[in-house]
């Protein structure tokens, strides 16, 4: 069983999109079990995904001790294959309100991990996180296997890596295991801007940075509205067939 974080401090870097349609990918064309974990009080990825949290309180009721075990808040998404745990915005006001700190949210986090693999219910668990680093998100990262960071080629994105990997350094004394597997190039287009900060960020990035990226489409913003994954709903958009490409290329690292 594979836990995977998608991370970064910087919004807007194609993390949600990244996590679903990996999630997706992995449930049609490798046939895996997927449970995708909506770790950001946004929610944007429980809407991707077509789920709520009405009925059974998703993330923050796990996280509360609202909910005993984990399938007590999983939802089904649209894609087809994929488990959501949603979120929303009681998410925010976690340590506030509801005194979860983030020992807690650690605890909780390692709980549904291992609660997982004791039962074989998946192969992957995808956390998708917020770009902060909430009682919540440091407790996904303590208990995955592996960080993936999206990141999109601009003067702020390149500038907050150093910062990011000091931050992802910092849960690792938590769990020592926890790796990252590489940085995804995001919303890529053909531009002498977008090709000089591909050059710089190849040469200059701490870790690895994968092969494939994802280029830019309207096809994308489409599947989103449709709570598709690009895949299915435009196979044969730029971002499918690099979504496709990427996730055949971090099978071979994971
Ligand atoms: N390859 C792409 N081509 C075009 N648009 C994209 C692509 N990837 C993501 N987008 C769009 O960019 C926006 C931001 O993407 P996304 O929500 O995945 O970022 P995020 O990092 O999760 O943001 P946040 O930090 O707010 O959670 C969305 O409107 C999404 O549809
Ligand atoms: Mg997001």
């Amino acid at each position: 069983m594979k836990t995977i974080s998608i991370v970064n401090l910087k919004g807007g870097v194609g993390k949600t999109v990244t996590a679903v349609n990996l999630a997706a990918i992995l449930a049609t064309d490798y046939e895996k079990r997927v449970l995708l974990v909506d770790v950001d009080h946004q929610g944007n990825a429980s809407r991707y995904c077509g789920v709520n949290t009405e009925e059974r309180g998703g993330l923050a009721a796990l996280l509360t001790g609202g909910a005993v075990c984990y399938d007590e808040v999983v939802e089904m998404a649209t894609m087809s294959g994929v488990d959501v745990i949603p979120a929303d915005m009681s998410l925010a006001t976690l340590g506030v309100d509801g005194g979860c700190t983030s020992q807690m949210a650690v605890r909780a986090m390692r709980d549904l991990r291992d609660a997982v693999i004791e039962d074989d219910s998946y192969d992957f668990i995808i956390f998708d996180c917020p770009p902060a680093f909430s009682q919540a998100s440091i407790g996904a990262i303590a208990a995955s296997s592996d960080v993936i960071i999206p990141l999109r080629i601009g003067r702020f994105e390149i500038e907050g890596m150093d910062e990011l990997i000091e931050q992802i350094e910092s849960v690792r004394k938590i769990n020592p295991a926890t790796r990252i597997a590489g940085a995804l190039l995001t919303m890529w287009h053909n531009s002498p801007v977008q090709r000089d900060g591909e050059e710089y960020i190849r040469e200059t990035c701490p870790v690895r940075v994968f092969r494939t990226m994802i280029r830019r489409t309207d096809k994308v913003d489409e599947a989103v509205f449709a709570r598709k994954a690009v895949a299915e709903w435009s196979p044969t958009s730029a971002a499918a067939r690099d979504y496709r490409a990427w996730v055949e290329e971090l099978m071979e690292v994971l």
